[in-house]
């Protein structure tokens, strides 16, 4: 790999500390980041650059890993304030003297892993110094007046979500953050789309030809996505509150997570191709009226949520959300999708099922079929893999009484995992995405007009939270959720599996 520099703004931060930098340094210890790379962490917190990498490597746990110390020789630290040129103009040197190092000019990533409320003001930070040009005023001089010049290769940005709180502060971030960077230089983070077993759905659902024929409304009764971790909010308090699940995970993970159910057949393997067939299943899923919200979405808070660190003591923040929704085309119009999100959960799962139309065939009639039938998971994490779970004859069932034969069904599982098969469940997610970055290859990174169209569908939902603020409902921790979930989905006569 060529030589690169990525700055971290918000580098003492949750995302920083425990996805990049993991992830960095996963990368360095199986050779993908090439000789020569560069790591500044950017924060209002002063440090040297020793005692940042020493404050990762305590958080990482990993100073006797025999690697660290050359990896952390790779690691520098910027103090600044977002809303201060002085620490960008500092930054510019540094930067300046990274180029000098090499000769070159070098490609830059920055990354914004801040609070979103911080990602205005580093945008026109990095837009006032001319840092988002490529290597600096040099490079601006050098580059003035020449058509078709690809600053993508020079200079890349990377920002997490949430994109924004509703369509109307997305719009305007995105209008932003156009207004500085060309759209190739752009990559909005969705973690998501990069985990294995996410990606692997395009595979699955494609070179398996026995899946396309059933993967309708004819044969599809619904689909459940569940999205529960065990963990809380941790410190995350401040980003987290006034945020809340809808917006932190089900406009994003959720709904794309559903785009991978849901989607046509791309075009082709390109980026385009693939992200039209994204968009276009997200586009296609019913809004959600303000006034059909409490009859198809619930809004739960954990006990003991406003007793956390850094949140409101009236706070109104949903820990979990569950929701139902339509996606009308021709493939899936009247199927119902399922979706639920939760923090402080019984489980840490992220799966999706697919659970087809259950007919009691006539021969079995007489003895019984199981209520729930086929069942195709998807299990995104943890024990990533999939499972069908298919009707077998019970070789367990009571002997033949009153003359007829001895039968009883049951429902058995059959399964593959990434662990079993690979002896690695794929390359972690954010490892996947930096790699993506540096190569330049933005398919598994949202295009604006997909979260135009998940917002979209979210700000519907918001309005009516707005409307009707009563909707919280609190459940215990290590529950599966307000009892009002269960409702959602067995008012249709199914249950959460
Ligand atoms: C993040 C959310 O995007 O995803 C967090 O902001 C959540 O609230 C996290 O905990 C889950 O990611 P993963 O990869 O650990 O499932």
């Amino acid at each position: 790999m060529s030589p690169f520099v990525i700055v971290i703004f918000g580098a003492t931060g949750d995302l920083a500390q425990h996805k990049l930098l993991p992830a960095l340094f996963s990368l360095y210890k199986n050779k993908h980041l090439g000789d020569k790379f560069y790591i500044v962490g950017f924060a209002r917190r002063e440090f040297s650059d020793e005692a940042y990498a020493h404050m990762i490597g305590d958080e990482l746990g990993v100073h006797k890993d025999p690697q660290w110390g050359d990896f952390a020789k790779n690691i520098y630290y910027q103090q600044g304030m977002f809303d201060e040129k002085d620490g960008y103009e500092d930054m510019i040197k540094k930067l300046n003297g990274f180029d000098q190092e090499i000769g070159a000019c070098i490609t830059r990533l920055f990354y914004l892993a801040t609070p979103p409320v911080n990602y205005e003001m580093i945008l026109e930070n990095l837009s006032a110094t001319k840092l988002s040009e490529g290597c600096g005023p040099a490079f601006a001089e050098a580059t003035a007046g020449k058509q078709g010049f690809d600053k993508s290769i020079w200079t890349r940005l990377a920002i997490e979500k949430p994109f924004g709180k509703d369509i109307d502060t997305a719009r305007a971030l995105d209008k932003k953050l156009v207004s500085i960077f060309e759209e190739k230089q752009i990559y909005r983070v969705d973690h998501y789309l990069a985990k294995e077993t996410v990606q692997n759905m395009i595979a699955f659902r494609f070179a398996n030809s026995i899946f396309e024929p059933v993967w309708n409304k004819t044969h599809i009764d619904h689909v459940q996505i569940t999205f529960a971790e065990k963990k809380g909010i941790g410190r995350r308090g401040e980003s987290f509150d006034g945020v809340g699940m809808l917006r932190d995970v089900a406009q994003n993970h959720l709904l794309q997570l559903l785009a991978t159910v849901a989607m046509e057949q791309p075009k082709g393997f390109s980026k385009e191709s693939v992200r039209d067939a994204r968009v276009n299943a997200i586009k296609a899923i019913r809004p959600i009226k303000p006034s059909e919200v409490s009859e198809r979405v619930v809004k739960g808070q954990y006990a003991g949520y406003k007793e956390e660190g850094k949140v409101a003591a009236d706070s109104h923040t949903d820990t979990f959300v569950a929701m139902k929704l339509f996606v009308d085309t021709d493939r899936f119009t009247g199927v119902p999708f399922y979706l639920r999100a939760g923090k402080k959960m019984a489980e840490d799962v992220v799966d999706i099922k697919i659970v087809f139309v259950q007919t009691c065939h006539l021969l079995f009639k007489e003895y019984g079929c199981p209520e729930v039938g086929n069942v195709l998971t998807i299990k995104i994490q943890p024990n990533e893999g999939i499972g069908l779970r298919v009707i077998a004859k019970d070789p367990t069932s009571p002997e033949a009484s009153r003359g007829k034969p001895r039968l009883a069904l049951a429902t058995v599982d059959m399964h593959f995992s990434y662990q079993e098969e690979f002896g690695h469940k794929g390359v972690e997610a954010y490892e996947r995405l930096l790699l993506d970055i540096l190569a330049g290859d933005q398919m598994l990174f949202n295009r604006s007009d997909e979260l135009e169209s998940s917002w979209q569908l979210i700000s519907g939902i918001l309005k009516g939270w707005d409307e009707n603020p009563s909707e919280n409902v609190t459940y215990e921790v290590g529950s599966n959720g307000p009892q009002e979930a269960n409702v959602l989905i067995e008012k249709d006569s199914r249950k959460w599996l």
